[in-house]
């Protein structure tokens, strides 16, 4: 049976799941459909089909991992911030003579009237928060995990918004916690923008629909974003929607 295995963490990576497994088979056309998840969020959503949960234990293992389960072909539809898992895949792949595909949505790009600034990492965000002007009252739309270098910065109240708290929390001198996991409407990132008088948000560029209202809303009341760049990646071959990788794993099962 042709094996499927996506890298997954990302809503492209469940609806890729859904749309191969198919009306409720095991895989649906004869295929076998496995997700990985990294089991970083304490109650991950869990993907149609077949799914395994933790790290392969780096390229080697995750070589050991595609014969292990016969893999035909991968596709790396991770997080366009997750910056190790994708040349993990690289490297195991080449390896292990599988297939590989990356699925990544593509970046947003700052229109009219958008007040962004582009920084490579996390200490530039600083350096330029506390720049004159310096921002007074910040939204950090970011990993629970990279909020430290932020906390050194005195006289900024930060909003953190994630999905699960930060453990530990780093020593902020002034910070408040908002636990939310997205989709959000524009509607709701006004009314949280104008509420807590946000003047800056820092995000990374995602891409995609979920939490892009921030930024329009951002827009619409002249909020200032320093947006970080994405990573660089591997030179494999890329597709930006779920259709176009299903279509790449049909024509590679012969279906
Ligand atoms: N970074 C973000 O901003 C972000 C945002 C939303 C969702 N995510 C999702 O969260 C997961 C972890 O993100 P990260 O930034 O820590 O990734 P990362 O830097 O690319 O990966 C770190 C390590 O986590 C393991 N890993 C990552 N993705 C995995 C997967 N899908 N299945 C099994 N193991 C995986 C691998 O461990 P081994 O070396 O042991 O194999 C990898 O070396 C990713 O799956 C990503 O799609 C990340």
């Amino acid at each position: 049976m042709f094996t499927v295995l996506i890298l997954g963490g990302t809503s492209e990576a469940y609806q890729l799941a859904e749309a191969l497994h198919g009306s409720g088979d095991s895989g649906g056309c004869g295929r076998r459909v496995i997700s990985s998840l990294a089991g970083r969020t304490a109650q991950p959503r869990l993907p149609a089909g077949e799914y395994r949960i933790g790290g392969f234990g780096g390229s080697d293992g995750l070589v050991a991992y595609l014969h292990r389960e016969s893999i035909d072909a991968v596709v790396d539809a991770t997080h366009p911030f997750a910056g190790q898992m994708r040349w993990h895949a690289a490297t195991a792949c080449a390896a292990a003579g599988v297939p590989l595909l990356r699925l990544e949505r593509p970046a947003w790009q700052a229109g009219p009237g958008d007040r962004w600034s582009e920084v490579d990492d996390w200490p530039t965000a600083v350096a330029q928060l506390a720049a004159a002007p310096p921002a007074r009252r910040v939204l950090l739309a970011l990993g629970r995990q990279e909020l430290a270098p932020f906390a050194a910065l005195d006289g900024v109240h930060f909003l953190i918004r994630s999905v699960d708290p930060p453990d530990p929390m780093p020593p902020f001198a002034s910070a408040e916690l908002l636990l939310a996991r997205g989709p959000f409407t524009l509607a709701d990132e006004r009314e949280l923008l104008v509420r807590h008088a946000i003047d800056t948000i820092v995000c990374k560029n995602s891409g995609g629909d979920a939490t892009d209202a921030k930024l329009a809303a951002a827009r619409e009341l002249g909020v200032r974003v320093l947006m970080r760049r994405r990573p660089p990646q591997p030179d494999s071959p890329t597709v930006a929607t779920v259709a176009a990788a299903a279509q790449w794993i049909a024509a590679r099962a012969g279906n």
